[in-house]
């Protein structure tokens, strides 16, 4: 008791000092996360670096060693290349690029809000005869369908709306944090399911007990077969 009146008496005399204070003295202090005013062209301008390994239209590439970026939501983008920044995500190839030196958090927030605009067609355009070269290649690096990989598609659909859906979406397409798997490539998303079941990388941060996580608990047929229906959501 004696604890809380004093609290109370230090919230008073902040406000009398003119201070203003949103919260009490007993709970966690504001942090106001960085107000950034988003900058596209900052943003194309870091692509640059990035495109290097994940395209120019942040496409990926080699077949899922790269993982597609475009489309991706900006707060899941964000908090990736916060993961890799703080070293909870652990790549090295994408090790230099996440230093504070390279990517301050200000330009975290321009590349992952220019990557998250980006939209990629699944189906190839119908060129016209007068269509040049170049216009031609600039279209196809916009374009990308994941092409279908093995598994039984009815199966896997089941078990991804009974365990995946309501976080992933119906359609695959997330949202916030919760990353889109339509559209990103298969090898890429194995590559991370394993990295999950193995604890490299953590998946629920709520499920502290790692057998009770749904990736583990999955049979490797269950997984293949998600992942097959996933490869169909695009088409
Ligand atoms: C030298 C190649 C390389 C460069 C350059 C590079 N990356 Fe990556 N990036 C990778 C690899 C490889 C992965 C996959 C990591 C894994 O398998 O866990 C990755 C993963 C990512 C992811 C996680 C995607 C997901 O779905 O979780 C994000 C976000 C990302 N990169 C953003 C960037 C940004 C932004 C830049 C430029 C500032 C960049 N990368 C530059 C190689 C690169
Ligand atoms: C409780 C919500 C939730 C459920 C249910 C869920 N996920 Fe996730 N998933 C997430 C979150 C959050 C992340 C991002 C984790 C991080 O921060 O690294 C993620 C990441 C992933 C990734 C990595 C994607 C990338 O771009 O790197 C894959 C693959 C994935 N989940 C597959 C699945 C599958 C398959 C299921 C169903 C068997 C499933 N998830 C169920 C919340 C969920």
């Amino acid at each position: 008791m004696a604890v809380n009146s004093r609290n109370g008496l230090f919230v008073l005399l902040v406000c009398l000092a003119g201070v203003s204070v949103s919260v009490t003295a007993a709970d966690k202090p504001a942090v106001k996360p960085p107000e950034v005013k988003v900058d596209m062209e900052t943003g194309r301008q870091i692509n640059g670096v990035c495109a290097a390994c994940h395209g120019d239209s942040g496409q990926g590439g080699k077949k899922g060693e790269y993982p597609r970026l475009a489309g991706q939501h900006v707060e899941y983008l964000a908090e990736q290349l916060h993961k890799f920044k703080d070293r909870d995500r652990h790549n090295i190839p994408m090790f230099p690029y996440t230093e504070e030196r390279e990517l301050p958090d200000e330009d975290l927030i321009h590349i992952s809000a220019y990557l998250a605009a980006i939209k990629l067609e699944t189906q190839l355009p119908v060129f016209k005869d007068t269509d040049d070269a170049l216009t031609r290649l600039l279209a196809v690096d916009k374009v990308l369908n994941i092409p279908r990989s093995e598994g039984n598609i009815e199966a896997g659909e089941k078990i991804y709306h009974r365990e995946c859906a309501s976080c992933h979406g119906r359609t695959g397409m997330g949202k916030r944090n919760m990353p889109m798997l339509t559209g990103q490539y298969t090898s890429y998303l194995k590559r991370q399911i394993d990295k999950f079941i193995k604890g490299e990388r953590l998946h629920d941060e709520d499920v502290k007990d790692k057998s009770k996580e749904i990736l583990n608990m999955l049979k490797p047929e269950e997984i293949r077969d998600i992942l097959a229906y996933l490869s169909t959501l695009d088409d």
